[in-house]
């Protein structure tokens, strides 16, 4: 091996049962370079940091792994042994302890000491210098439960940069932040490649490959395809590694007129269930049957306070009024919202989507919400027939649909979700941001049930953080700022710059 290879996987291996996560993966990682790591939902990336971290550890796997040219032998499950070698990671999923401080959680397990108890002055000095170094906006006695899901990704990030790592794996960072954090972290990341800090990148948004990555590792149903300078790569070349075909369109072709308005809102004014805050001043919108509204808007301007509202699961209403099919509403429950033929698909899947012991079949299919609507009875084959379509149709990748939730990638579980609520036929269906951390391919599944489900007269709603998709799939878009709804505008007469200066604030409402 060469000396500017950090770290190198030999032939890895890795099955879970019947199942090969990876298949003799192979590639180097060279040093001081961010590297990214790039595959459709189950190829195996976070298997494969997950060895590096020490969740799998040596022996536990087939193949090799170098650092610094020595062969990587963790044993430690607890990554004690990882950051002693050097390795910091930052999970796809959250693992902060939510009822302890942000103080608590970036030094646990790594508590200062004095005369051999806790020093809790010194704990909470060292955060808040690791918080100002990284701007973050957050106090280190804040309880981790209180805050966002943004911020509290931010703190994750922070937690392992604090580790002073000289490789940092970063899986899906940045699902849950803003533009300017997103530019933070981008600029964290640059200052830490001067200092020759190796970095594995793992993200769906491929733009950030480009904007971030020297180089790339494609998986591809656990096998590796190629590595590859990113200057050598288009967008184009890397989906088709990814998904093995070409994939010429992004958003599947559609012609639809949508009908009638069926679901109006009026000037919307809500406060947070505390009634201590107003989250919703003055959001006045419609929805045509057939049709799909994109709602845009920055990260914290009450777009997902508007729909779980709307579904009668957050908020006071103040004022204004929400009608379906000209009936007034009084959202009061979830239940009462799917009574009145309203869906919603959770922006946090994992939260309030899915029990996660449960098989896939049981999360998709009716008898779940059965428990919801209680109105509902269906027999026990068409159930089973109906989720077996819907999860083929989203190509989930699992054995089969008896496999535990809890076993998928997690991909994977946001489409067991998605699918469980495509399986409702609503009225009207929400869907808040229903492609973050999806693939291309799937997400173009997921365009394409859309479309479907409009054609069938189904009214859609989508929160989305990604303008192109807000332009590629949508009739009309609403722009949220700051707790207002500023102005729907037809999708011909709009556009990326169009949107961002209403949801700035820049543009005149
Ligand atoms: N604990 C487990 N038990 C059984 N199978 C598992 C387990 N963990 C992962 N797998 C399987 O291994 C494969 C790779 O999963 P992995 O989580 O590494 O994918 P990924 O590339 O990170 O996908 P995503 O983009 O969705 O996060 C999947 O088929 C997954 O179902
Ligand atoms: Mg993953």
């Amino acid at each position: 091996m060469s000396d500017d290879n950090i770290l190198e996987f030999r032939n890895v291996t890795k099955r879970f049962g019947g199942i090969t996560a990876l298949d003799d993966v192979t590639f180097a990682v060279k040093r001081g370079e961010i590297h990214g790591l790039c595959g459709e939902n189950g190829a195996g990336k976070s298997t494969l940091m997950k060895i590096l971290s020490g969740v799998y550890p040596y022996g536990d796997y087939e193949g090799t792994v170098l650092l610094n040219g020595k062969e990587l032998k963790l044993t430690d499950r607890a990554i004690h042994q990882a950051r002693e070698e050097g390795i910091a990671i930052v999970y796809q999923e959250l693992t902060l302890v939510p009822h302890m401080t942000v103080g608590e959680n970036v030094f646990l397990g790594k508590e200062p000491t004095q005369a051999g108890s806790i020093s809790w002055n010194v704990l909470y000095a060292q955060t808040r210098d690791i918080l100002q170094r990284y701007q973050l906006d957050v106090s280190p006695q804040a309880t981790v439960r209180s805050l966002g899901v943004g911020k509290m990704q931010m703190v994750e990030i922070a937690k392992a940069l604090s580790e002073e790592a000289q490789v940092l794996i970063l899986d899906e960072p940045t699902s849950a932040l803003t533009e300017a954090e997103i530019t933070k972290l981008m600029e964290i990341l640059h200052n830490l490649r001067k200092l020759d800090v190796t970095c594995i990148y793992i993200t769906h948004k491929l733009e950030e490959f480009f904007r971030i990555t020297d180089s790339i590792t494609i998986l591809r149903d656990g096998k590796t395809v190629t590595t590859q300078p990113t200057a050598a790569l288009s967008r184009e070349k890397l989906v088709s590694y990814m998904v093995g075909r070409e994939m010429k369109e992004r958003f599947p072709q559609s012609q639809r007129t949508p009908g009638e308005v069926i679901f109006e809102v009026k000037d919307l004014k809500a406060t947070d269930p505390f009634g201590s805050r107003t989250v919703l001043d003055g959001v006045s919108f419609n929805v045509r049957r057939g049709e799909i509204l994109g709602i845009a808007g920055l990260m914290g301007s009450g777009r997902t306070e508007l729909v779980t509202t709307i579904f009668g699961e957050y908020g006071k209403i103040t004022g204004g009024t929400i009608t379906m099919e000209g009936r007034e509403l009084h959202p009061r429950s979830a239940r009462q919202a799917m009574h009145d033929g309203i869906s919603l698909v959770p922006e946090d899947r994992k939260g309030q989507g899915l029990v996660l012991m449960q098989s896939i079949l049981k999360n998709i299919s009716l008898a779940n919400l059965d428990k919801y609507s209680g109105f509902m009875s269906i027999d026990a084959d068409a159930e089973l027939e109906a989720a077996m379509k819907q999860g083929k149709s989203m190509s989930i990748k699992a054995p089969d649909l008896h496999a535990r939730v809890d076993s998928l990638s997690g991909g994977n579980q946001q489409k067991v979700v998605i699918a469980k609520w495509l399986l409702s036929t609503p009225k009207l269906l929400i869907m808040d941001d229903p492609t973050r951390g999806i693939d291309v391919g799937a997400k173009f599944e997921i365009y394409k049930l859309m479309n479907e489900l409009a054609a069938n007269g189904v009214a859609i709603i989508m929160i989305s953080s990604e303008l192109e998709e807000v332009l590629g799939v949508s009739d009309r878009v609403m722009v949220m700022h700051h707790g207002r709804s500023t102005r729907t505008l037809d999708i011909k007469d709009s556009s990326q710059e169009r949107i961002m200066q209403l949801a700035t604030g820049i543009a005149a409402e």
